[in-house]
């Protein structure tokens, strides 16, 4: 079987990407609007790509139902900045009623049951009840079109990293402790810690 994406509708070809790119990490972005109003949405497009600098970056696509730029992006153009929130097994659900379409500038934290705590470094809120919070700027933002199926490149400048002190240990994160979860495709989940083995590295 061979397959040129470019010959499939883009929500085909969109099923064959989220089936072959996968377990992918979630990162939970909060953002606001120009009048404060508090947003926050899951995105598994996500990775990380450098320490120094430390950057990370995620990827909005184009909404399927209207061809509109999803709340999250629209906030990081106007404010530069966002905080992505580690997700563990603990606010699975609350994670998920977020990716519901509410209308722009409603706020989602109270929509579904997340507490805010203010951004020490930008002026955004993050998830109290998420374990680990990357408070980033607006490093690079790039577009991939303007229809349905394309999407934008977010990276962020880490500007500073909250842990909760449950799992910080010698300068690492206790991964057991964070049991974060990934995103299989359709609406398949998996979690991080329930197989996990070691391979050492050879010099
Ligand atoms: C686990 C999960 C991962 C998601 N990943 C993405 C993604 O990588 N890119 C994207 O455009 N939408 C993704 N979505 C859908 C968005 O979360 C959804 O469109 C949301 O309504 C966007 O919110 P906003 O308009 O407030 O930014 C994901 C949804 C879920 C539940």
């Amino acid at each position: 079987m061979e397959i040129r994406p470019d010959t499939l509708p883009w929500n085909d070809a969109y099923k064959l990407l989220i089936g072959s790119v996968l377990p992918r990490p979630i990162a939970f972005v909060s953002t606001v609007n120009k009048e404060g109003a508090a947003n926050v949405a899951p995105f598994s497009f996500f990775t990380a790509i450098c320490a120094d600098p430390m950057l990370v970056c995620f990827a909005p696509m184009i909404r399927g139902t209207d061809g509109g730029k999803k709340d999250t992006l629209v906030n990081i153009e106007l404010t530069k900045e966002f905080i992505i929130n580690i997700v563990g097994n603990d606010i699975v659900e609350q994670m998920n009623n977020t990716s519901i379409e509410y209308p722009y500038g409603v706020d989602e934290f109270e929509q579904v049951g997340l507490t805010k705590i203010d951004g020490t470094a930008v002026n955004v809120p993050r998830v109290k009840e998420s374990l680990v919070g990357l408070e980033c700027e607006l490093y690079e933002l790039l577009h991939f079109g303007a229809n349905p199926g394309a999407g934008s490149l977010v990276i962020g400048k880490v500007v500073s990293i909250h842990i909760n002190d449950v799992l910080y240990e010698n300068g690492k994160i206790n991964t057991e402790k964070l049991n974060p979860i990934g995103r299989l495709a359709g609406h398949s989940y998996t979690r991080a810690i329930t197989d996990t083995f070691v391979i050492e590295r050879k010099r």
